[in-house]
């Protein structure tokens, strides 16, 4: 795959720089390859059925995880080959990365994030948003490892909507220790969400597979995809 592309100007999206100017630029990186491209284009289109939309937030997954590889450091290695001897490389850090899932929508996604991630411990967050203009979150089960100074915390949700609910999500890991790295991993964000978080994470990264225009008055993405836990298992009655 072609790497991943570091978002350098971020003050660029229509109607967007008043709101980013008020604080640091936060660390974002569009992962837009085509085949994340082609999968993002399925899980949009409100023609796609529960499964096959489960299946393209789990090809994002693997994707996202794959291109996340390589941020991690290397280490030069070397091996027998039945020839002779080769010089080679092995990532380091894979047994460091913690991903925690903010329920339901995450499910398919950090399904697919495993294959690339295998060693990852996990933690499982519940939580919801509250109504509009508030967004007040609630947070029912929470249970996340404890996370030392050089672990790498992925917080996987497909959406970063508000952003309300990854900040309180961000809130509750730290408090199980703050780790080396906290990265964000969704598949459509806005710039107000993202804006929302970093200025309670400063230092946190984003990967995400685009960046929408809106929110609506209901705080869902527009055009986004509708809601990823409905779509992907079905609304409840
Ligand atoms: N959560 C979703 O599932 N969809 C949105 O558009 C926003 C939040």
């Amino acid at each position: 795959m072609a790497p991943a592309r570091r978002h350098s100007d971020i003050n660029s999206v229509a109607g967007t720089s008043e709101r980013i100017s008020r604080v640091p630029k936060p660390k974002v990186t569009i992962m837009d390859h085509p085949m994340v491209m082609e999968q993002l284009t399925l899980a949009r289109d409100a023609s796609t059925n529960q499964v096959a939309f489960r299946k393209a937030i789990y090809r994002l997954g693997r994707y996202m995880a794959y291109e996340f590889l390589r941020t991690l450091p290397t280490e030069g290695v070397r091996v027998k080959t039945p020839m002779g001897s080769a010089k080679g490389r092995r990532v380091r850090g894979n047994d460091k990365i913690v991903i925690v899932l903010v329920l339901r929508a995450a499910i398919p996604f950090v399904e697919g994030m495993y294959k690339n991630l295998p060693m990852a411990r996990t933690g499982v967050i519940s939580a919801w948003r509250g109504k509009a203009p508030k967004f007040e979150i609630e947070v029912g089960y929470s249970k996340v490892p404890v996370i030392h100074k050089e672990d790498v915390v992925i917080v996987a949700d497909p959406m970063l909507a508000t952003g309300h609910t990854l900040l309180e999500v961000a809130r509750r890991i730290v408090k199980q220790g703050k780790p080396g790295r906290l990265a964000f991993f969704s598949v459509i964000s806005t710039w107000e969400g993202i804006q929302y978080v970093a200025q309670g994470f400063p230092n946190a990264e984003f990967y995400t597979c685009a960046i929408d225009p809106r929110l609506d008055d209901h705080g869902y993405i527009v055009p986004g995809l509708g809601d990823a836990g409905d779509r992907a298992f079905g609304a409840p009655e």
